[in-house]
């Protein structure tokens, strides 16, 4: 696959084929994604491939969380507190392209939930991971950890996969690390759901828009 197609043909899969993914294809992609650059070659990424009974157990307690009232308690802050144009425009409208795509008014809050919970589950992919990083590095490290993450994802498309980023997997990182035993000393970046696309699924009818290169680029002499 041409590295720009790649690139350019990746988006958010929300709703997966049962078919399975088997662990040589999950080593396959994750044998290129290590390849990643990393500052001094430091390659920070810790990954935790979560089992399926572990992935449902993971969702149910999330969700039980959010039922119940309990606070987020994310490790690090993913958006700003009070959001500002043009990115609360942007927000806005991948919202409404999402919720759109699903037929749910902006007002069915119920739907609207159900459809946010399916997160907690990993989109019922048949591969679900989780992508942490040892608190005790730098920031810069976490750029690293994008890197790789957005390898994850590239070289799934390579394989015939597709992926979606997972900040919600994040919210709770408490019960992420207690339920996979991930140490304490690791904050939770995201999770990365991957599998074959079920095309077919409204939610993955709809792409996000980009802004023009001459929108953020800038030219000096
Ligand atoms: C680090 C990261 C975390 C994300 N977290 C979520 C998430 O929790 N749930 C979700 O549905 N999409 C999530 N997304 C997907 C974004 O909404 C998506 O990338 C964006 O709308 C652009 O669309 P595209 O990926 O289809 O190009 C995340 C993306 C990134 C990069």
């Amino acid at each position: 696959m041409d590295v720009i197609d790649a690139i350019r043909k990746r988006s958010s899969v929300r709703a997966f084929l049962p078919t399975p993914v088997s662990k040589e294809q999950v080593i396959q992609v994750l044998e290129a994604a290590r390849f990643a650059p990393s500052g001094v070659n430091t390659q920070p990424w810790h990954l935790t491939v979560v089992g399926n009974n572990l992935k449902k157990i993971i969702g149910d307690k999330i969700i039980s969380a959010l039922e119940s009232g309990v606070p987020e308690n994310p490790d690090y802050l993913y958006y700003p507190k009070e959001w500002v144009e043009p990115y609360k425009s942007r927000r806005k409208a991948c919202g409404l392209a999402l919720y759109s795509a699903l037929n749910i008014s902006v007002e069915d809050k119920e739907k609207r939930k159900a459809a946010w919970y399916r997160n907690y589950h990993f989109f019922g992919a048949p591969v679900g991971m989780i992508v942490h990083i040892e608190k005790r590095l730098g920031t810069g490290s976490w750029l690293d950890m994008g890197m790789f993450i957005q390898n994850i994802l590239l070289a799934a498309r390579g394989v015939g996969l597709e992926t979606c980023p997972q900040a919600a997997l994040a919210e709770y990182p408490d019960i992420i690390r207690e339920t996979l035993n991930i140490p304490t000393d690791h904050s939770i970046i995201c999770g990365i759901a991957m599998g074959y696309a079920d095309w077919s699924a409204p939610i993955n009818q709809y792409r996000t828009a980009r802004e023009p290169v001459e929108s953020f680029t800038r030219w000096t002499e």
